[in-house]
């Protein structure tokens, strides 16, 4: 399945399920000076979230532009080294906004993978956070997983902040086991056990002094990496191996004379093809490379690449 095909999928899927389609917001987040760089799909519905503003509907999806490469989510120094890390990418995303949590959430996510996107339920295994005892019987219950394929991890793993400050909750990660080729069975290796979809049960506002009060309403923020996905449907070893990066990562091998290579002396073609997508979405949205913040950023995304 092509990526265009896996955004078409995924967005009619969560249409034909009452979300309204709302278009990507730009990677400059606008009246938001926390974030130096639109870092998820849930951004741009930040205010829906915290009750600041009243939702325009219940639901959404979007295929939402996001920059990584500074602040709490970071993956600049990954990029060129793993199969999965991206500084530009778009993560696919559902949205309810105080209308259904966990158990629909949980059910929907289910169905797009196994049915949708026919991935075997015999390689995906679940993270929940350690004490959502709700989050792993709602996975076996209503999924059907098994309770040895429900991990339950820390803080640090299953428990999503856009930030410092702003909406938060427990989360749930789908992933997928991509075999003994990837390295041993341990849950810390992300390369094997690879993150396709992640599930949060927004639930709180974090606060600058560390305190977190509750949100009006429980609400789902969700995030799937569209490149990571189409990764997955294509059968190949890396994102920079889909549809998404071909043509770019041939015309590096055009420019520089030099042939792609999967391994470690493809890092160049893998760094540059995708910094310079970072670069021409944060320039096409307005952005410019300058002495400090997010234009100091783009200045190092400029050089590294
Ligand atoms: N907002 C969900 C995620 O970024 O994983």
């Amino acid at each position: 399945m092509n990526a265009r095909e896996v955004r078409k999928t995924f967005l009619s899927f969560f249409e034909e399920h009452g979300h309204t389609r709302v278009p990507s917001s730009s990677v400059l987040p606008h009246g938001d000076k926390t974030l130096l760089f639109t870092n998820a799909g849930m951004n741009q519905f930040k205010d829906y979230f915290t009750g600041r503003e009243k939702p325009r509907f219940p639901r959404a999806t979007t295929a939402q532009k996001c920059i990584r490469a500074g602040g709490k989510h970071n993956d600049l120094d990954n990029v060129g080294y793993t199969t999965r890390h991206l500084t530009f990418f778009e993560m696919l995303g559902n949205f309810s906004f105080g209308d259904y949590f966990k158990e629909d959430a949980i059910a929907f996510a289910w169905e797009l993978v196994t049915k949708r996107f026919g991935i075997s339920p015999s390689r995906l295994w679940i993270t929940v956070f350690r004490d959502d005892g709700e989050a792993r019987e709602i996975w076996r219950k209503v999924a059907g997983v098994g309770a040895e394929r429900i991990v339950g991890l820390g803080e640090k793993d299953n428990f999503w902040s856009m930030g410092d400050t702003g909406p938060c909750g427990p989360c749930s990660e789908i992933l997928v086991d991509r075999g003994d080729a990837y390295g041993p069975a341990d849950m810390d290796n992300g390369e094997r056990f690879f993150e396709i979809w992640n599930l949060v049960f927004m639930q709180f506002d974090q606060k600058a002094d560390g305190s977190r009060s509750p949100l009006p309403r429980p609400s789902i923020d969700t995030g799937m990496g569209l490149e990571r996905m189409a990764m997955v449907l294509q059968g190949v070893d890396s994102v920079f191996e889909t549809d998404l990066f071909r043509k770019l990562i041939h015309r590096v091998e055009q420019i520089t004379g030099t042939r792609y290579d999967s391994g470690a002396a493809g890092v160049p073609h893998r760094v540059i093809s995708d910094h310079i997508r970072s670069l021409t979405f944060a320039f096409a949205d307005g952005a410019e490379p300058s002495n400090e913040g997010r234009g100091y950023v783009l200045r190092r995304i400029l050089r590294r690449a």
